[in-house]
């Protein structure tokens, strides 16, 4: 992250934001005993997640998350990367990436990221995250960092090319969220376009 970024990560109106958002994106939805976060940075919504479930693993590949999330009970902790996981296949109930997607560099490595979450949730698990829609505004303020924005039109597509069924993708101003299961019925008609909408920039 550029220094703006990391800045702002750590303030508390992040905090807040975040807190909102996360509540928005978990609503309703059975985490199950064993969720895996992926990029939690300052492990700012640890809390809230510790609040619904049992055990939390999470993983970053930055050095200073892990050393911010520090020894919790409850939580493990890896360092490494999200497109390439170290871990068994179905052993999560849940994976939730939280503002984190964007600063996957490309639509492969993103394609890539949600197969390996596909294989290492159980089934019937579920893959919650939010994310911020494009805009310039962010744009400007990712300069010198990584911004590969998701357009939301497109992530249902590209989370059933993954294998994902039950998607949901819904959005607020500034931002989407979506949840998605690792098994269930296809639903293709209703959630899964079977094209990727064209028209959108990546
Ligand atoms: C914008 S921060 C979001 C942090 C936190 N989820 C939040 O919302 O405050 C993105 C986080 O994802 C991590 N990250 C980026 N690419 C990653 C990858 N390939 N594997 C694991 N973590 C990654 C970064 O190190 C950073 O901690």
């Amino acid at each position: 992250m550029n220094r703006l970024h990391d800045f702002y990560c750590r303030s508390g109106h992040w905090r807040s934001t975040l807190e909102q958002l996360v509540s928005w994106a978990i609503a309703g939805v059975d985490l199950g005993a064993h969720v895996l976060e992926l990029g939690p940075g300052q492990g700012l919504v640890m809390p809230l997640l510790r609040s619904r479930t049992t055990r939390v693993t999470a993983i970053d590949k930055a050095p200073s998350a892990i050393r911010a999330l520090g020894c919790q009970p409850g939580v493990g902790l890896v360092r490494g990367d999200a497109t390439d996981l170290p871990f068994a296949a179905g052993t999560f109930s849940a994976v939730v990436a939280f503002t984190m997607l964007h600063h996957i560099p490309t639509k492969a490595l993103q394609q890539q990221l949600f197969r390996e979450v596909f294989r290492i949730l159980q089934p019937g698990g579920v893959f919650v995250a939010v994310d911020p829609q494009f805009s310039f505004g962010l744009w400007l303020f990712h300069l010198g960092d990584t911004y590969a924005s998701i357009p939301p039109d497109a992530a249902a597509f590209r989370l059933a090319s993954a294998g994902f069924r039950n998607i949901v993708v819904e959005r607020r101003p500034g931002f989407f969220r979506f949840c998605a299961h690792s098994s269930g019925a296809a639903d293709v008609e209703r959630t899964n376009p079977t094209k990727e909408p064209s028209g959108f920039r990546f």
